[in-house]
């Protein structure tokens, strides 16, 4: 019967929280998961540790970070895919461009790979609209992550 598809289901999670139909559940989980917000959140943070480890001469924790970078907007794309157009450029050219140079391990490489990093991420504040948003390289380490 078609009224039986959108019967509701028993309560799911901790205590029953996600109520509803399967949909009106699947719902809720994506509204939890929120948008670019948070990959911007994480962006920001793996961007500093980013700076650090290069600085550092840490190369495989850069390698992490950029990957991660490259991980989290591309999961941000598929939830805010009206961003997309704008993160190509980035995801094509940017990330890869750092990536080899976090590969060749060239301290001074680095550095001018990292401002040319923050000169993109301001660019797609400004192409997205919010160019308030203005990123800097960071000034006081956020996590106990150090080099050797
Ligand atoms: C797709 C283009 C795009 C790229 C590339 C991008 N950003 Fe963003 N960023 C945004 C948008 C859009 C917002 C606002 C998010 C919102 O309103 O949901 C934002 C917001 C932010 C925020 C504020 C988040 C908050 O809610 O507090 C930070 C921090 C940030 N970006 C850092 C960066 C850094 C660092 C880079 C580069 C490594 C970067 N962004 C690259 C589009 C981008």
């Amino acid at each position: 019967m078609a009224a039986c598809s959108v019967k509701e289901d028993p309560p799911s999670g901790r205590d029953g929280w996600l109520k509803g139909t399967p949909h009106e559940k699947l719902d809720v989980v994506a509204k939890q998961l929120r948008g670019f917000d948070m990959t911007m959140v994480e962006t920001g943070y793996r961007y500093q540790e980013l700076y650090w480890a290069g600085t550092d001469g840490n190369w495989e924790y850069a390698e992490y970070q950029v990957e991660k970078i490259k991980q989290a907007i591309e999961y941000g794309l598929e939830r805010r895919p009206k961003r997309a157009a704008s993160a190509e450029p980035f995801l094509r050219e940017t990330l890869p461009q750092l990536e080899n140079l976090v590969k060749s391990k060239d301290s001074v490489g680095f550095l001018s790979g990292y401002e040319m990093l923050t000169k993109q991420c301001n660019a797609c504040h400004k192409e997205e609209e919010v160019p308030f948003f203005t990123v800097k390289p960071p000034l006081h380490r956020q996590s106990p992550i150090r080099g050797r």
